[in-house]
């Protein structure tokens, strides 16, 4: 997956994307959107925000920002803000969620709806989204990763050559994504047809403070 083809296929998917992929992943969504437990006024970001299907469903005491990379998805989800009147949503921005304008720790939450095995780096994406999350902060992610069994393993690794084509990468494994990205996993749930796809709740890890009062490791 490179940028040039994701911008690629998500203008093509832009016109469909609710018809296609509407439906199919809203458990998903709402699932997440019902878990924040987001207090009063708390900031939420949403990354590869797509379409802004799921902006309606964020409770109006909170502030959405959405980000996407695709000019043409983002022009659907801003007629949606406005034609909703959507006024827990601040703004929709044109924004590439692996290098991403926000300074440190603006977000209370942070949510990625099958967004991880579209990027080119996952593990940066990871990286940023944890820049911009407080720390203790909450990261919600729901992405379909590769199967355990090995049947359907081996159906996503032969589909895995035309990633560039259909915009998303099919074969991503779990273990690794999480060994690599360095998320603290809370808990995780089946979501969406066949439990296909997973949502996990991470914590973004607090910062570990410098205790000058202990003796530093000596070396031999
Ligand atoms: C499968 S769609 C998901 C859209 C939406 N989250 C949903 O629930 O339907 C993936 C989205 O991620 C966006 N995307 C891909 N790479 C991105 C990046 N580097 N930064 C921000 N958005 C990105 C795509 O443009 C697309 O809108």
């Amino acid at each position: 997956m490179d940028t040039q083809a994701i911008l690629r296929a998500y203008r093509r998917y832009a016109r469909v994307y609710d018809l296609l992929f509407g439906a199919i992943f809203h458990p998903g969504r709402e699932f997440i959107i019902r878990s924040l437990g987001a207090r009063s006024g708390e900031r939420i970001l949403e990354v590869g925000v797509g379409t802004g299907l799921s902006l309606p469903l964020y409770p109006e005491h909170v502030k959405v920002t959405g980000i996407d990379i695709s000019k043409h998805m983002l022009d659907i989800a801003r007629k949606r803000v406005e034609r909703m009147a959507l006024q827990q949503v601040e703004g929709v921005m044109e924004m590439d969620a692996q290098n991403m304008s926000f300074r440190d720790s603006s977000f209370d939450k942070v949510v990625a709806m099958y967004v991880v095995s579209v990027v080119p780096d996952p593990i940066a994406l990871i990286d940023e989204i944890r820049r911009v999350c407080k720390p203790g902060g909450d990261i919600y992610i729901v992405n379909h990763f590769r199967a355990r069994n090995p049947l359907l393993a081996m159906a996503e690794s032969l589909l895995s050559p035309i990633s560039k084509l259909v915009g998303f990468r099919p074969d991503l494994d779990l273990d690794r994504f999480l060994e690599e990205s360095g998320l603290d996993l809370v808990e995780t749930h089946n979501v969406n047809l066949f439990g296909y796809w997973k949502l996990l709740r991470c914590r973004n890890r607090e910062a570990v403070a410098f205790n000058p009062s202990e003796p530093a490791e000596q070396s031999p």
